[in-house]
């Protein structure tokens, strides 16, 4: 077993991932995030909220000190979906709103927006998740790149809770992020120059007048707009003034220019 103790520089990650295909930039985003996991004390509540977390973190410190790095972010992303977590814990109430808005359950969005948000989202950028979980997706934006205000939006109110604690540990600061325990299909929508989203509904019965109205709202508002949509459902919504700038089947990237003189 590694040393949970023992240091690990971005050097040595960065040598440990040298074969990596993605862009320099995202790469060392990724040792940034890598970086950051190492040196945080365990996580609040661990022992209830994160049973594995030690465990997970020991494993992934002996892969930082080894030879393999693809091993390095098998483990990385073990201890990643584990902060994340997938089951999230729903009242009677908001258990009943999701099954009548067809609500889709807490799956992890994946390290690629994270990484690749870093192209998109500047100081004065306003972002939101839409169906956030904890929270954790974020919350990790929100600490590699410090913006104005990051919206989580997200109908458990116990993933809501977990989310606040987790900011906390992040060292995070309040003003940085607004908490909304609501229903994406009831919420006001709109303010946002940075858009993220994992399937919070499905995009038939109810959870089609959501997209609708979303896109519609996104499409009303002047300033520059981009959109990260994992496992895609705005398509065939949005209107041709967004471009679909990226998409790997995974992460669809949209953005739509601000209106305006130039
Ligand atoms: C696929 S997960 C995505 C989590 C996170 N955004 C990510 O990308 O990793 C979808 C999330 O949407 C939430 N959700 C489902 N229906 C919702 C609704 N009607 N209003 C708000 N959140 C909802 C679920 O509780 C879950 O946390």
């Amino acid at each position: 077993m590694a040393d949970p103790g023992l240091p690990v520089t971005p050097e040595a990650l960065s040598a440990l991932l040298a074969d990596d295909d993605r862009s320099i930039a995202e790469r060392d985003r990724l040792i940034e995030l890598m970086t950051l996991l190492n040196r945080l004390p365990d996580p609040p509540d661990a022992t209830r909220l994160f049973p594995r977390f030690r465990e997970l973190k020991t494993a992934f410190l002996e892969a930082c000190t080894g030879r393999d790095g693809e091993l390095l972010e098998e483990r990385f992303l073990e201890l990643y979906a584990h902060l994340h977590m997938h089951e999230a814990p729903y009242t009677p109430t908001e258990r009943r709103r999701m099954d009548a808005t067809g609500g889709y359950w807490a799956h992890a969005g994946g390290l690629s927006p994270i990484l690749r948000a870093g192209d998109w989202i500047f100081p004065t950028t306003r972002s939101v998740d839409l169906g956030a979980g904890n929270g954790f997706q974020g919350l990790l934006m929100q600490r590699l790149y410090p913006h104005r205000h990051c919206c989580q939006i997200e109908i458990s109110s116990a993933m809501v809770a977990i989310g606040r604690r987790l900011q906390r540990w992040l060292s995070i600061p309040d003003r940085r992020v607004e908490w909304r325990t609501e229903d994406v299909t009831r919420t006001p929508l709109g303010g946002w120059d940075f858009v993220y989203l994992y399937r919070p509904v499905r995009p038939d019965g109810p959870g089609r007048r959501f997209y609708e109205r979303l896109a519609g709202v996104l499409a009303s508002e002047p300033q520059e707009i981009v959109i990260f949509s994992i496992a895609d459902c705005l398509d065939g919504f949005l209107p041709d003034s967004f471009d679909r700038v990226a998409s790997d089947g995974h992460l669809t990237c949209y953005r739509k220019r601000a209106r305006g003189p130039r």
